[in-house]
């Protein structure tokens, strides 16, 4: 199977990485000849295409990765064919926007963290295709509904945030004395450790931190200024804000 990369960028870089640690033979993928394509091709064996037309022609799965606005006109025109699968990875740009016909279509969610092989990566529709490619770049999850995925979608916004916050952690942790080296893993290995234990166990999430707070402790006391602060509901407000950014409400 060739897989194709149609806008290679910063995610498009990702996933490369992501392929490659999952033992996929550069010369099986084809790139798009702008933005990191020359560079990645030249240092990793990867396919160059003369343009779209011959990408498509090359391709069995091509991944469209170009930014949101520029996704119904990247794909108009191509020689798009029977048997073919495209996965868009453009957020907010919907199924009805991508004339591919008559190859199949699938939108798709990866992070940034398909180049260690850690992307909890949405898709919608469930295409056999689709799902061998993106498993490559960590968990898939299908989702039955494309205004599942939408929802489903705001997480990619929440893993930036999450970032973020480690960030912060990390930031405010060294300003008070602690080796920011130290300050940085310890950080972002407590999110890994909090979000690896909801993965892992099926107690109702309420019960676990039920469990986890102690009245009177370190976790209430700050549960306490944040919800002062009104974070939760901000946080609400954040997510809804994403999501109908994404549907254009
Ligand atoms: N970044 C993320 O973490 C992330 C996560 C999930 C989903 N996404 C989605 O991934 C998509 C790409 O995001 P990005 O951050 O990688 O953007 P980016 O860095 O701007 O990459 C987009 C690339 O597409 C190229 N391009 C634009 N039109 C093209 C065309 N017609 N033919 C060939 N190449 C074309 C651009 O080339 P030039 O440089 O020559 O303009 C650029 O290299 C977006 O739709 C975004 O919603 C991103």
């Amino acid at each position: 199977m060739i897989i194709g990369i149609l806008g290679v960028g910063h995610l498009a870089a990702s996933m490369l990485a992501g392929f490659l640690r999952s033992g996929l033979d550069p010369a099986a993928i084809v790139l798009s000849p702008r933005g990191k394509a020359t560079a990645l091709s030249a240092r990793h064996g990867f396919q160059l295409a003369a343009d779209n037309r011959d990408l498509v022609e090359r391709s069995d799965v091509v991944l469209l990765s170009v930014r949101p606005a520029h996704a119904p006109e990247a794909v108009a025109g191509l020689p798009w064919r029977m048997g073919q699968t495209v996965v868009s990875v453009c957020a907010g740009v919907p199924l009805s926007r991508l004339d591919v016909a008559p190859a199949r279509i699938v939108r798709a969610m990866p992070f940034t963290a398909s180049e260690i092989a850690a992307s909890p990566t949405v898709y919608f529709p469930d295409l056999g295709e689709a799902r061998a490619v993106l498993d490559r770049l960590g968990p898939s999850i299908a989702l039955p509904t494309e205004k599942d995925f939408e929802v489903a979608t705001v997480s990619a916004a929440v893993y930036g945030w999450a970032q973020d916050l480690i960030r912060k952690t990390a930031e405010w942790s060294s300003a008070e004395g602690l080796d920011p080296t130290i300050a940085r893993r310890l950080a972002a290995m407590t999110f890994v450790a909090a979000g690896q234990l909801i993965a892992e166990k099926d107690e109702p999430m309420d019960q676990m931190l039920e469990e986890l707070v102690t009245p009177g402790g370190i976790t209430e006391r700050g549960l306490q200024v944040l919800l002062a602060r009104d974070v939760p509901a901000a946080w609400e407000e954040a997510c809804g804000a994403v999501l109908d950014k994404l549907t254009g409400a």
